[in-house]
């Protein structure tokens, strides 16, 4: 049976490179791995003060995905050389309440896409130190930051040659890396 992974996409904009990454990501995956978007735009920004509470029908559906998932890829843009506001709420709020981080343990991979020569660089770098602490295990190898991203994708959001091909890599490597967690 295959692996189902949630791909966290930290891009709200509707012409994302990085949602055009994550779709390309679902359609080039090997079998061994089912793809899911995780829609994080409507989650509300965490305050600890929800730990107190119930949670939302927002967050309960989030977390109720993220605790179903074998694994986890995260699809990062780059804001002031960092992950987005929303990339990094969405990884917090699945960390509480204390005690109930839902992310550990889960494999893990990081992709980041930047128009910009350094592939977002800073944003994956920031999102792997978070993620790590949360014990994600997260693959190493290939690192895999998507510079001039825009570039690499067709009219149609498809994947151009060069696209395809550091995304089939990247997927590939990340199917042998959830793989040799689960033997
Ligand atoms: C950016 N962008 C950007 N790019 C980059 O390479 N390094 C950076 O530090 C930043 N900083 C930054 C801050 C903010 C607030 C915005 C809105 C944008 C540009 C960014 O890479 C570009 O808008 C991408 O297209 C965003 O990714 P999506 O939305 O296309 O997936």
């Amino acid at each position: 049976m295959s692996k189902r992974i949630a791909v966290i996409v930290g891009s709200l904009r509707k012409d994302s490179i990085n949602r055009k990454a994550a779709r390309a990501l679902v359609q080039l995956a090997p079998p061994s791995l089912s793809l899911e978007l995780i829609d994080i735009g409507g989650l509300a920004l965490y305050n600890q003060d929800f730990d107190l509470e119930p949670p939302s029908a927002a967050y309960a559906a989030y977390r109720e995905q993220i605790r179903q998932a074998d694994g986890v890829i995260f699809v990062t843009p780059e804001h002031n050389q960092s992950m987005p506001a929303a990339m990094k709420n969405a990884i917090d709020i699945a960390s509480r309440p204390p005690g109930q981080n839902l992310w550990s343990g889960k494999p893990g991979a990081i992709i980041s896409a930047s128009p910009g020569l350094h592939g977002g660089f800073g944003a994956s770098s920031h999102l792997r130190q978070s993620v790590m602490c949360l014990n994600v295990l997260c693959m190493a190898q290939p690192e895999t930051y998507l510079s001039q991203a825009h570039k690499l994708f067709d009219e149609a959001g498809e994947p151009r040659e060069d696209g395809r091909k550091y995304l089939t890599r990247f997927i590939n490597a990340y199917a042998d890396w959830v793989a040799r967690l689960a033997a």
